[in-house]
């Protein structure tokens, strides 16, 4: 048996390959630093969902269906919103989630898409007492994103949302994609397959991590208490937030991503919390090396997610939200994709437990 399935092979797929050794994300052909530099969220679920949803227009076709998409869900949902405003964020979003059809065509694909986009930012605003803002349909999905949650949508910031929603938008089998993909196996529809993927990824060792690295870096302060700060951390045997990871043995590619995004496009306004950043970084380094000299423990994706997330102006609980809005193109992709070409996903497990004695 193979503790948390380490590196069991459980799907075939032509979306994203993660060589951990190596530290690269390949997806769909393009190394992931290649997609930070300006494309639109809408062109990355071009090249993601290219030959797996029937009827996929083209990029402009679909950037204007995603909008359409995202008025539909506003109109859907946004009565509902007060409801669930008393849930943490990723709870009200699986909850909202959870009532859109469950299909499994373009249609609902969009929604799904569209809906943490436009519901992270409605909830936000009504959880601080404001009023939802509605989608603008014409307007790129990275830029309403951020004007839904009344923030300024200018080129800079829109490109430095539209690059990490393209960075976390597929890595292989996480958790989350193969929760995703188990559901979709039974032949349920989108939605069921998505609010698996949400569930998995609220989970502070997945996705849940960015918030928590906030909550380190505010701890910690100013860079000279780093290193006393993480030690004691250790002592207490916690997990460094932003650090480690199941298959990268070398730096997760996409933090170094996400760093260059924060420093050509939020450099200025992210300074002081970057000089910290990278303090904090080199002495969790450390301290780790030190630690598990035989387990290479290095910086993942969540860390300068945490960073850039913070920069853009979204709440640090609202962070594993945003990731959502990332990784459902991938989600519906692999769910399309199990669903085309694999059986019904069905491990055995290996009873432990006693027997029932027998009658002599
Ligand atoms: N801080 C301190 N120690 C760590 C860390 C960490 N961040 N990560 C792993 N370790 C230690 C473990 O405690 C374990 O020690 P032990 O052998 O003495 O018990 C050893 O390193 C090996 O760790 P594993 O449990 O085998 O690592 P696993 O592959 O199961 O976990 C994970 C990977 C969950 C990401 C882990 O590194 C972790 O908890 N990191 C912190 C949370 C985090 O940043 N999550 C985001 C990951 S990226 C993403 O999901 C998008």
């Amino acid at each position: 048996m193979t503790d948390g399935l380490d590196g069991v092979i459980a799907a075939e797929t032509r979306l994203s390959m993660v060589d951990g050794v190596g530290g690269r994300l390949v997806i769909r052909g393009h190394d992931v630093e290649s997609l930070v530099d300006g494309p639109r969220f809408e062109t990355v679920l071009a090249l993601l969902w290219d030959g797996l949803l029937p009827e996929l227009p083209s990029t402009d076709d679909l950037g204007r269906a995603l909008g359409a998409a995202r008025e539909t869900v506003f109109d859907r949902l946004a009565a509902r919103l007060a409801l669930v405003s008393d849930l943490s964020p990723m709870d009200a979003l699986r909850a909202l989630i959870a009532q859109l059809p469950d299909g499994d065509d373009l249609d609902t694909a969009l929604q799904l898409v569209a809906a943490p986009a436009v519901l992270t930012s409605a909830l936000a605003r009504v959880c601080s007492g404001e009023a939802p803002i509605a989608p603008e349909p014409d307007r790129e999905h990275a830029a309403d994103m951020l004007a839904m949650l009344g923030r300024p949508a200018d080129e800079d910031r829109t490109r430095a949302l539209a690059a990490y929603m393209a960075v976390v938008s597929d890595h292989g089998l996480n958790a989350s994609t193969f929760a995703a993909r188990v559901v979709a196996s039974t032949r349920a529809g989108l939605t069921s397959a998505v609010t698996a993927g949400l569930g998995a990824l609220k989970g502070p060792l997945h996705g849940g991590a960015p918030g928590p690295v906030i909550d380190m870096l505010d701890a910690i302060g100013t860079a000279d208490r780093a290193e006393a700060w993480l030690e004691a951390a250790l002592d207490r045997g916690e997990r460094l937030m932003g650090f480690g990871h199941r298959i990268y043995r070398v730096r997760d590619p996409r933090a170094d991503a996400l760093k260059r995004v924060i420093s050509e496009r939020l450099g200025t306004a992210s300074g002081h919390r970057i000089e910290l950043a990278r303090a904090v970084e080199t002495a969790a380094l450390g301290a780790l090396q030190r630690r598990k000299p035989d387990r290479p423990l290095d910086v993942n994706v969540e860390f300068y997610t945490a960073l850039l997330l913070e920069g853009l102006g979204f709440a640090s609980e609202d962070f594993t939200c945003v990731f959502a809005a990332g990784r459902i193109a991938g989600w519906i992709a692999h769910a399309v994709e199990q669903v085309a070409g694999g059986r019904l996903i069905r491990p055995q497990s290996h009873y432990i437990g006693p027997m029932p004695s027998r009658a002599a």
